[in-house]
């Protein structure tokens, strides 16, 4: 079953807008109820597809290792009231999203093919092929715009032009690297490789709180870990969980994301592999067999609606 849109009234005072893949309510400007839907994007745009119980598996494995990977490191995740939604402290997002890469893949992989030794003020030293690891990972940071793509940009560039004080910068960027840190050793104990990551930061009661999710296969590239290095060597392919496999499928059929062209459908069986590659990632880095749960609209709205009544008894 697959769950494309969702249309709570609860009530609360509440304000409801739709990302990419998920709805959000903001609830009394305190809350956010995050709705993962079975939408899929890429290149920034939503593709005319759904990705059965997509949106289940990234809420639960966010929250998952939210709770496994963050020890002092403050994040926005309070309750999880059903497998697709996540109940969550409202922050004011930074206007960036920093991007932590360990190995050589996509964009970066594209930019250094072309010549650039040089990516958002980093230098990369020669001879490196694609997917290759990185000697220490690196921050790189892009615009997170309302509409439209992404632009890189330099910690400098960040800092220089006021978009975020230097002094937030410094923590973010930190924190970004321990987590990426703690990311990586956590998926290698379970077969897979961290090979990049995004995160979001915003900022709310006097701090910088995580937001958004958390190293899944929609913000986060993984690698099968066994036999990573003798393909390298060989030059074959790595099998790679992450949005980039989507990518591929959609440059296959002519597609990047063009202004004056729409998406295309996908095959079935391009949604299929979707579909079990996140399943796949879940399961190796939580351990647990993955059950679908139902999507009864009332029934959701009925337990969102009591968490979020908990919820704002408990806030000061
Ligand atoms: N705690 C939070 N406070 C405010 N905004 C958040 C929080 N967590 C996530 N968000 C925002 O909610 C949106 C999640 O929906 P998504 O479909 O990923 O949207 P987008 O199309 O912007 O990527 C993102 O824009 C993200 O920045
Ligand atoms: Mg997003």
């Amino acid at each position: 079953m697959s769950l494309l849109h969702s249309d709570f009234q609860f009530r609360f005072d509440t304000r409801r807008h739709a990302g990419k893949v998920r709805d959000l309510y903001d609830i009394e400007g305190q809350l956010l109820v995050l709705v993962a839907t079975d939408r899929v994007s890429a290149f920034d745009v939503i593709l005319p597809a759904a990705v059965p119980a997509k949106g289940q598996l990234l809420n639960l494995l966010s929250a998952y290792l939210m709770q496994q990977q963050t020890a002092g490191i403050p994040h926005h995740l309070l309750a999880v009231p059903h497998p697709r939604v996540s109940i969550v402290r409202r922050c004011d997002p930074y206007p960036v999203e920093v991007v932590v890469r360990g190995h050589l893949c996509g964009h970066a992989w594209r930019i250094y093919r072309s010549g650039e030794r040089s990516l958002c003020g980093v230098e990369l030293p020669e001879g490196l092929r694609e997917n290759d690891p990185l000697p220490e990972p690196i921050i790189t940071p892009t615009t997170k715009s309302r509409i439209g793509h992404d632009t890189d940009l330099s910690e400098s560039e960040i800092t220089r032009s006021g978009l975020i004080p230097a002094d937030e910068w410094m923590q973010m960027r930190s924190m970004a690297l321990e987590l990426f840190r703690r990311g990586q050793a956590w998926a290698v104990e379970r077969g897979l490789l961290l090979a990049d990551a995004k995160y979001e930061f915003g900022y709310v009661d006097f701090q910088i709180w995580l937001i958004d999710e958390l190293h899944t296969p929609d913000a986060a590239r993984y690698f099968w870990a066994e036999g990573f290095t003798e393909r390298q060597e060989r030059g074959e392919i790595q099998v790679q969980y992450s949005k980039e496999y989507l990518r591929q499928q959609l440059l296959a059929l002519n597609y990047s994301g063009q202004d004056d062209m729409p998406p295309p459908a996908l095959p079935e069986t391009v949604i299929d592999e979707l579909a079990q590659r996140y399943r796949l990632v879940f399961e190796k880095l939580t351990g647990q067999a993955f059950v679908e749960a139902d999507d009864d609209p009332l029934a959701m709205q009925v337990s969102i609606e009591a968490e979020l009544g908990r919820l704002l008894q408990s806030l000061p």
